[in-house]
C-alpha cells in the first residue's frame, strides 16, 4: 500500500533541560555517548545553547536557555528536563510540513531553511501531544554533521552498543489515547500495530491502556498510553501528575547484546527495575529455550518474551530525572516485533513497589 507521509526515520531526539553541559556529561559516562556538536555563545548563539549526542545511529540533542526569562526555562521550570522533540527525516519538508498542516495539524514553527558553509537544511515543526513536537527536515544538500549552525566537537564516550531508537512512548491524559491513535492515522499516515486494554495491562491495584502506532516503512514506533481506573493510582497517573500533562515517558534503544550493554550501564551506576526472583523460575516454561544463560539474565533483571516471530529481551531504567517522569528502554530484538506483553505484569508491579516508595501508588 501506498506511504500517505513518507518519513525516513527518527533523525534525533531533542531533549528541553536546566543545564545542557551536565545532561551531556551524563549521558556520555553512563549511555557512552559521544559528544559531536555544540552551538552556543562560542558559535554566535546568545540565548541557549546546544549539546548533539550520537552513538551509531542514535542521536540525542540537550538543549538549555542561558538567559533569565527564556520561554525555554519556563517549560523546564513546569515540566522538568523533558523530550520536547521527537524528530524525523523526510523527503520533502515543505511538503510534508503543508501536507500535515492540511490535514489537521497544529504548527510549531513555520518551514526554514538553515545554512552555513556546509550547506542547507530545510527545517519545520508540528504539534503533538503535550509539549512535545515532531520536527521535520532534510538535510541532503548539508556536508555537516548535524545542522548548519552547530560546531564539530570529539569528546567520545565510551559506547555501550547502543544502535537506534527503537520506539518513543507517549503518555496522554484519560480519553485522549484515541484521540492522539486517529492524529497519528489522519496526520502522519500511521497505522496501528497492536492495543493492549486494560485487562492486558492490570495488576491487582492498577491499569493502563495502549495503542502501538507505526509509519509506512516501519522504522518510526510510537505507543501510546492511557491511565485505565483501577483500586489504585497508575503510574501513567503519577506520569500525568508530575509532569503536568501529557508527554514522552520512554524511549527504548535496541542493542544486539544487551548482556554487554547493561553489565556496562549497571557498572557505571544505572538503576534498572527489579523482579522478584520468580520470575526467573518461570521463564524457561514461558519462553522456551533462548540463546543466552537465565543465571546472566536474572543476576542483571533482564525481561525476556516471545511472540509468534521469535523473542526478545528488554530491561527498563528507573527514572532519570528528579522526577518519576522520563525513563529509557533497552531492547535486543532476536526476531519479534512486539513489545513484550509478557513482561507487562511483572514489569507493573515492579513500577508499583517504586511507587509505593515515592508515596504516589
Ligand atoms: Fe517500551
Amino acid at each position: 500500500m501506498q506511504d500517505s507521509f513518507p518519513i525516513r526515520k527518527v533523525d534525533h531526539i531533542r531533549h528541553y533541560v536546566g543545564n545542557a553541559r551536565q545532561s551531556a556529561y551524563y549521558y556520555q559516562h553512563v549511555f557512552g555517548f559521544n559528544i559531536v556538536g555544540y552551538n552556543g555563545l562560542e558559535t554566535g548563539q546568545r540565548d541557549k545553547v546546544d549539546y548533539v549526542l550520537a552513538q551509531d545511529q542514535l542521536r540525542l540533542v540537550f538543549t538549555a536557555a542561558i538567559v533569565p526569562d527564556h520561554p525555554l526555562s519556563k517549560l523546564v521550570a513546569k515540566h522538568g528536563d523533558f523530550v520536547q522533540d521527537i524528530a524525523f527525516e523526510v523527503d520533502d519538508v515543505d511538503w510534508s510540513y503543508k501536507t500535515a498542516i492540511s490535514r489537521g495539524a497544529e504548527s510549531a514553527y513555520e518551514p526554514v531553511t538553515l545554512e552555513d558553509d556546509d550547506g542547507k537544511v530545510r527545517t519545520a515543526g508540528i504539534k503533538t501531544y503535550g509539549r512535545t513536537i515532531h520536527t521535520m527536515l532534510n538535510r541532503d544538500r548539508f556536508e555537516g554533521r548535524f545542522l548548519p549552525g552547530y560546531r564539530d566537537m570529539n569528546e567520545p564516550g565510551d559506547p555501550i552498543g547502543l544502535i537506534e531508537v527503537d520506539h518513543c512512548v507517549g503518555n496522554v491524559e484519560l480519553g485522549q489515547m484515541n484521540v492522539w491513535v486517529k492524529w497519528y492515522q489522519d496526520v502522519l499516515g500511521f497505522k496501528q500495530l497492536i492495543s493492549f486494554d486494560d485487562k492486558d495491562i492490570s495488576t491487582e491495584y492498577t491499569a493502563l491502556m495502549s495503542k502501538v502506532m507505526s509509519n509506512g516503512n516501519g522504522r518510526v514506533k510510537f505507543p501510546i498510553n492511557e491511565p485505565a481506573p483501577g483500586k489504585k493510582r497508575s503510574q501513567i497517573d503519577e506520569f500525568l501528575d508530575f509532569f503536568g500533562g501529557a508527554g514522552c515517558q520512554h524511549v527504548a534503544m535496541r542493542t544486539d547484546d544487551i548482556v554487554h550493554t547493561v553489565s556496562r550501564l549497571q557498572a557505571r551506576g544505572l538503576q534498572f527495575l527489579v523482579v522478584p526472583r520468580a520470575y526467573y523460575e518461570e521463564l524457561p516454561k514461558r519462553v522456551g529455550k533462548i540463546d543466552e544463560d537465565i543465571g546472566e539474565l536474572s543476576q542483571l533483571g533482564i525481561l525476556v518474551d516471545r511472540d509468534d516471530e521469535g523473542y526478545l529481551l528488554q530491561i527498563f531504567t528507573k527514572p532519570i530525572t528528579d522526577r518519576p517522569t522520563l525513563f529509557y528502554e533497552i531492547i535486543h530484538r532476536k526476531g519479534a516485533k512486539s513489545f513484550g506483553k509478557g513482561n507487562f505484569k511483572a514489569l507493573f508491579e515492579a513500577i508499583e513497589r517504586e511507587q509505593a516508595l515515592r508515596g504516589t501508588l
